[in-house]
């Protein structure tokens, strides 16, 4: 759906479709490059990037299977605790393996240090993390993100996979939830 299918409930577009695929081709760019002549594993974290996964896989023209991976970190309220529970594993062997972690957000960053350092426990050649959205404010690990898309402001972000109450994954740009929506 799109930005006017759900007028009022943002209190601003803060990403356009143009805007995000133009950033994926350019990272996809960049991971051709860096990858050249190896077969990255891009493993996509549910429920949130699996836009920002369908998109880039298939902007990338080199081979890349895909895996996926469920994880929970929010328990029941929205701030992370960095409990991070695996909800579905990987299908696929790490051992030697090049891995790209494809991520919609870094909030806190707490699910992602966690999952950085347990795929790399699992003898990856390598681990890197394409993270198309970062919240810089809201950092409360550093996480080494080789690949990061758009640095953002602190605020509730949905679209392009993120939701509120599993509402707007399906919105194909990004913005500011408005605040009445979930007050
Ligand atoms: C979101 C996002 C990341 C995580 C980031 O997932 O997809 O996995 O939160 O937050 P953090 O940096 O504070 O750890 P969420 O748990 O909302 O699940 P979802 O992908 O199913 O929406």
């Amino acid at each position: 759906m799109d930005t006017s299918d759900i007028e009022g409930d943002l209190s601003s577009i803060l990403l356009t479709e143009e805007q995000i695929h133009a950033k994926i081709a350019e990272v996809a760019r960049q991971v051709e490059i860096d990858y050249a002549g190896r077969e990255p594993l891009l493993v996509g974290v549910l429920k949130g990037a699996v836009m920002v996964m369908a998109d880039f896989a298939r902007e990338l023209r080199i081979a890349a299977p895909m895996d996926w991976m469920a994880v929970s970190s929010y328990g029941s309220g929205t701030k992370s605790s960095g409990v991070v529970r695996i909800l579905k594993d990987l299908d696929a062997d790490l051992h030697g393996r090049d891995v790209i972690i494809v991520e919609d957000i870094i909030d806190s960053g707490l699910t992602l240090s966690w999952l950085l350092a347990n795929l790399r426990g699992r003898g990856a050649a390598s681990v890197e993390i394409f993270a198309l959205l970062r919240k810089p404010e809201a950092a409360a690990v550093e996480v080494d993100v080789k690949y990061a898309g758009f640095d953002i402001p602190n605020e509730f972000v949905v679209g392009y996979g993120l939701d509120y109450a599993e509402k707007y994954r399906n919105l194909r740009a990004i913005g500011i939830l408005a605040p009445h929506v979930y007050s």
